[in-house]
C-alpha cells in the first residue's frame, strides 16, 4: 500500500499546479495554504500573483512566484469601495494574466501545467483559460452557507429582498432561513450594479469550472454543500479547514506583533476576549470609542487589534483618553495585528469578538474558542448568523454598538450558564474539525479525490 502511495506520488510530480490568489488578505491566506496542501501531494506550485499587496515570496522557497502588473492608480489602489475595486482588479489584469500564463504554457524547461486554481472571485479567469485550453478550477475562500445566498442573487432581486431596504431589515428571508433580510450578503457602494455583477461573474465562473474547492468541511456545511452539489455539475472539494495543515502566518501582509502572546502568558485561563475585525473592515469614530469603554467596562481582560485604518479617518488611537490602558490596570492589550491563529489556540483566550470573516470563523471554531459576532459586510454577515442561529456557538452584537449592550453580551458569553452552554457546542464542533482531516475523515477522503480529479482532468 505504502509502495503504491509513494508510486502515485512520484507519478504526480513532474505536474504543475498555476495558483491565482486574490489581492486580498482573507483571501491569499486560504490560497497558500491550499498550495501548501497541494505541494505536500506531490505536486509543483506556481504563484501568479499581483504586485499589488503580495506576500512574502521567501517564505515559500518551495514555490514559483511571477507577478503581473496591475496597473492600479494610487487613488484607485487605495479606494475604500471595495466593489469597485474588486472590478478593477478584474478588469486590470486580465492581459498581463494572460501574458505570463501564455510564457508559462509555452516554457518547455519546466513541467507540464496540469490545471489552473483560480480565486472564484477572479472571474474573468474562466475566458483567459479557455482561450489556452487549460483546465481550470476555483478555490472559494468564503463558506458555502453564503455561497447558496450568492446563487439565490437573481430570486432575491425578483423577489424585492434585494436591494436592501431599511424598513424590512428585520424581516425573515423565508426562502432562506434563518436569514433576516439585513443578515442578506451586500456591501455599500457608489455603484449598486457592480456587486451584482462581481457576484454574477463568481457564481457563473464556478459553475463553469472544472471543480470546486472549499475551505470548509462537511459536517459544518452539509446542507450548504448538498445544495450546491445539486445545483452545480462540476464535483465539490471540502477540504477544510485548510490551516489546520498549513497556517497562514508566512502569508501575512502586515507583521504580527508577539507581544501578544507574552502578554497572555501572564493571563488567567479563558479569561481574555481576542477582538479582531481582519484586515478590511472599517468603524466610526463613536463606534471605535464604545468598543473601548465596553471593553473597559465589562472587567475581562481583552486583547484588541486595532488595524491602522481601521477607524473611518483615524491613523490609530487618537480618539482613545490618554493612558487609557493605565487607568484599567494594564487589563488591555492593544496591537497593531496579531499572530491570530496563535492567539486563538492560546488558553488564555476565552472569546472572539469578530467581523465573522470566513477565515477567522473557521479559526475560532477549531480553536473552540465561543465567538461574538459583529459583522460589518458580504459574507460576513451570513457568517454571523449561522454562528449564533444555526451552530449556536456565539451571541450577536445587532442593532447599534453601545458600552451597555457591549458589557452585557461579554457577560453573556464569559460569565453567564448561556456562555458555558456555548462553550461546550463549539467544543463539539473543534473535535469534528479535527476528524474530519483525519485518514478516513470527510476532508481527508474529498482530498483524495481532489488529487484523482485533477489528474484525470489534465490536457
Ligand atoms: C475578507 C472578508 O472580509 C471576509 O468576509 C471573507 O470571508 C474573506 O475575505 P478579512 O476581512 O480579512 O477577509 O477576514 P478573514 O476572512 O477573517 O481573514 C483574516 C485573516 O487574517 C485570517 O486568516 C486571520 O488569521 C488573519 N489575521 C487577522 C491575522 O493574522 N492577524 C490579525 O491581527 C487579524
Amino acid at each position: 500500500m505504502e509502495n503504491q502511495t509513494n508510486t502515485e506520488m512520484h507519478q504526480r510530480k513532474g505536474r504543475r499546479l498555476v495558483l491565482f490568489p486574490f489581492p486580498f488578505q482573507g483571501h491569499i491566506n486560504p490560497m497558500l495554504q491550499l498550495a501548501n496542501i497541494l505541494h505536500s501531494q506531490g505536486f509543483s506550485i506556481t504563484i501568479i500573483h499581483t504586485n499589488f499587496n503580495s506576500p512574502n515570496p521567501s517564505n515559500y522557497p518551495h514555490f514559483a512566484f511571477h507577478f503581473i502588473p496591475e496597473n492600479l492608480s494610487e487613488s484607485e489602489a487605495s479606494t475604500t469601495d471595495l466593489a469597485v475595486l474588486v472590478q478593477l482588479l478584474n478588469t486590470k489584469c486580465v492581459e498581463p494574466f494572460h501574458d505570463c500564463l501564455t510564457k508559462l504554457l509555452s516554457d518547455v524547461e519546466e513541467e507540464p501545467v496540469a490545471c489552473l486554481i483560480s480565486d472564484a472571485i477572479f472571474s474573468f479567469t474562466k475566458a483567459v483559460a479557455e482561450n489556452l485550453k487549460l483546465p481550470m478550477m476555483v478555490l472559494r475562500t468564503g463558506g458555502a452557507s453564503s455561497f447558496v445566498v450568492f446563487t439565490a442573487f437573481p430570486f432575491l432581486r425578483e423577489r424585492g429582498y434585494l436591494p436592501i431596504q431599511d424598513s424590512i431589515l428585520e424581516e425573515p428571508v423565508v426562502e432562506l432561513p434563518p436569514l433576516k433580510v439585513k443578515d442578506l450578503p451586500t456591501i455599500n457602494s457608489r455603484s449598486p450594479e457592480t456587486i451584482y455583477e462581481l457576484i454574477n461573474g463568481m457564481v457563473d465562473g464556478a459553475r463553469a469550472s472544472s471543480g470546486v474547492i472549499w475551505n470548509t468541511f462537511q459536517d459544518l456545511e452539509q446542507s450548504a454543500l448538498a445544495n450546491l452539489g445539486q445545483q452545480f455539475s462540476v464535483p465539490m472539494f471540502p477540504i477544510g479547514p485548510f490551516h489546520k495543515c498549513f497556517p497562514a502566518s508566512s502569508s501575512s501582509l502586515l507583521t504580527q506583533d508577539q507581544s501578544c502572546i507574552s502578554w497572555l502568558e501572564k493571563q488567567s485561563p479563558k479569561s481574555v476576549i481576542y477582538v479582531s475585525f481582519g484586515s478590511l473592515a472599517a468603524i466610526k469614530e463613536n463606534e471605535f470609542l464604545e468598543i473601548a469603554w465596553g471593553l473597559a467596562n465589562s472587567k475581562q481582560p481583552f486583547l484588541w487589534v486595532v488595524r491602522p485604518g481601521l477607524t473611518n479617518g483615524l491613523e490609530w488611537l487618537e480618539p482613545l483618553p490618554s493612558g487609557f490602558l493605565e487607568m484599567i490596570d494594564g487589563r488591555g492589550h492593544i496591537v497593531k495585528w496579531a499572530p491570530q491563529q496563535e492567539v486563538l489556540a492560546h488558553p488564555a483566550v476565552g472569546a472572539f469578538w469578530t467581523h465573522n470573516g470566513w477565515n477567522s470563523t473557521l479559526e475560532s471554531i477549531c480553536e473552540g474558542v465561543p465567538m461574538i459576532c459583529m459583522p460589518c459586510f458580504t459574507d460576513q454577515s451570513v457568517n454571523a448568523r449561522y454562528v449564533s442561529d444555526v451552530w449556536k456557538v456565539g451571541l450577536q452584537l445587532e442593532n447599534g454598538l453601545d458600552r451597555e449592550k457591549i458589557e452585557r453580551t461579554i457577560r453573556r458569553l464569559m460569565v453567564d450558564k448561556e456562555g458555558e452552554e456555548i462553550r461546550g457546542r463549539i467544543l463539539c464542533l473543534k473535535e469534528k474539525a479535527n476528524i474530519c482531516l483525519r485518514q478516513g475523515g470527510s476532508s481527508s477522503e474529498s482530498m483524495d479525490s481532489l488529487v484523482s480529479h485533477i489528474l484525470s482532468i489534465e490536457t
